[in-house]
């Protein structure tokens, strides 16, 4: 097997690794930057440790506050003009995934010109954008570790995606002291988010010894902490886990690509309006139970994590107890609706399908995979674990 396994970017993690990140951006000779955030996070106060650290190490900076939670790639445009009256030299990205992966588009267009919707697709950005620093507020989207940045068009209602090496962050500063004020749903939801990660990136027709490791580990903290994470607001270890394993799994799934929970999340939640962590959530055990009989010894060490008794089962016997195991986690995180809660119509179904076929994702996921079998899997999920 011949495989390769690139991470162009420093990984600076740790309770308290925010309050360096003046430091860290003069290391990478930046004296002037643009901090993109939202205002949610701004007026939570999350990000008072890091200001003062701009501020103590002399960087000058301006605040972009206005990324939207689904960003689009018209409203990027406010903070690209702001980065280019500003003068900056670098880009913070400090939020959930819509933060990240606004201040990677704003990034792009600092040095290439045109339009963010020129560069649609895989490896379009032809000059090296500014240099990303990514700051996670959230355990999820692992935005800070991965190529992409996802942004909607208001026009038509689509979902695009840019990504390429070098859009990849310079930096990520990964603090799980970022995420402590984060209410329960919200960990619950962008905790699931990096499970599905781990957990597709693991089972993907392209993994690899290197991403099997960051995955297996990832889904490791995920099983023994979310639930902590969720509920015990002032549990540092489960949110230090919760980081770690949302970043472990970014880490991989650069290379893996996912499955069909995450070809089938981007239609269902720009037709539903249903957050990207909740809707892969809904879909999960079913996408795992199609799944099963194409990697079953993958599902058995799952279910071995999330410390299952297999011993003396039979091989699909022992590898359905993942499946029993990660709805018994989402039940006790508090979500246990189905798509039909989300007023998804099984009339529709083909039409979600049609377009999620069509999606990488289904490439990768380990049993090959046709429409027919995306709208099953979509009616399994209907009335979920209510
Ligand atoms: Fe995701």
């Amino acid at each position: 097997m011949i495989c390769t396994y690139k991470l162009p970017t420093e990984l600076f993690f740790g309770g308290g690794a925010a309050l360096q990140t003046g430091e860290k951006i003069k290391e990478l000779g930046l004296s002037k930057v643009l901090l993109v955030t939202d205002k949610g996070v701004l007026d939570a106060g999350v990000l008072g440790g890091l200001e003062k650290s701009l501020k103590d190490s002399g960087v000058s900076y301006t605040v972009f506050s206005e990324v939207e939670p689904e960003p689009t790639i018209q409203g990027i445009e406010a903070g690209v003009k702001m980065l280019k009256d500003f003068g900056a030299q670098g880009v913070i990205g400090a939020g959930g995934g819509s933060a990240l992966d606004s201040a990677k588009a704003i990034a792009a267009m600092g040095t290439n010109c045109g339009k963010i919707f020129d560069y649609v697709g895989f490896g379009k950005v032809p000059v090296q954008p500014l240099p990303i620093i990514a700051v996670p507020t959230t355990a999820g989207t692992g935005s800070e570790a991965t190529f992409w940045s996802v942004l909607a068009d208001k026009t038509c209602g689509l979902k695009l995606s840019i990504g390429g090496w070098n859009l990849m962050p310079s930096m990520a500063i990964v603090d799980y002291q970022l995420t402590e004020t984060l209410p329960p749903g919200i960990t619950a939801a962008t905790g699931i988010d990096a499970l599905v990660h781990a957990m597709e990136s693991y089972t993907s027709t392209n993994c690899q010894p290197i991403a099997e490791a960051t995955t297996f580990h990832a889904i490791k903290l995920i099983a023994r902490s979310l639930r902590q994470a969720v509920w015990h607001w002032k549990d540092t270890q489960a949110r230090e886990d919760m980081i770690m394993g949302s970043m472990l799994a970014a880490m991989a799934f650069n290379i893996t690509r996912l499955g069909n929970a995450h070809a089938l999340a981007i239609p269902l939640g720009i037709k539903y309006h249903i957050p990207h962590g909740r809707v892969n959530a809904i879909l999960l055990p079913w996408v795992m139970e199609f799944n099963l009989p194409a990697v079953p010894e993958k599902y058995i060490e799952i279910a071995r994590i999330f410390g299952e008794k297999v011993q003396g089962l039979t091989e699909m016997e022992a590898a359905k107890k993942s499946v029993k195991a990660v709805k018994e986690l989402l039940r006790d995180i508090g979500i246990t609706e189905g798509l039909k809660k989300w007023n998804v119509a099984e009339s529709e179904l083909p039409e979600i399908a049609a377009k999620a076929v069509k999606s990488d994702n289904v490439k990768s996921n380990p049993r090959k995979t046709n429409e027919a079998d995306l709208i099953r899997i979509c009616i399994n999920a209907m009335n979920g674990l209510e």
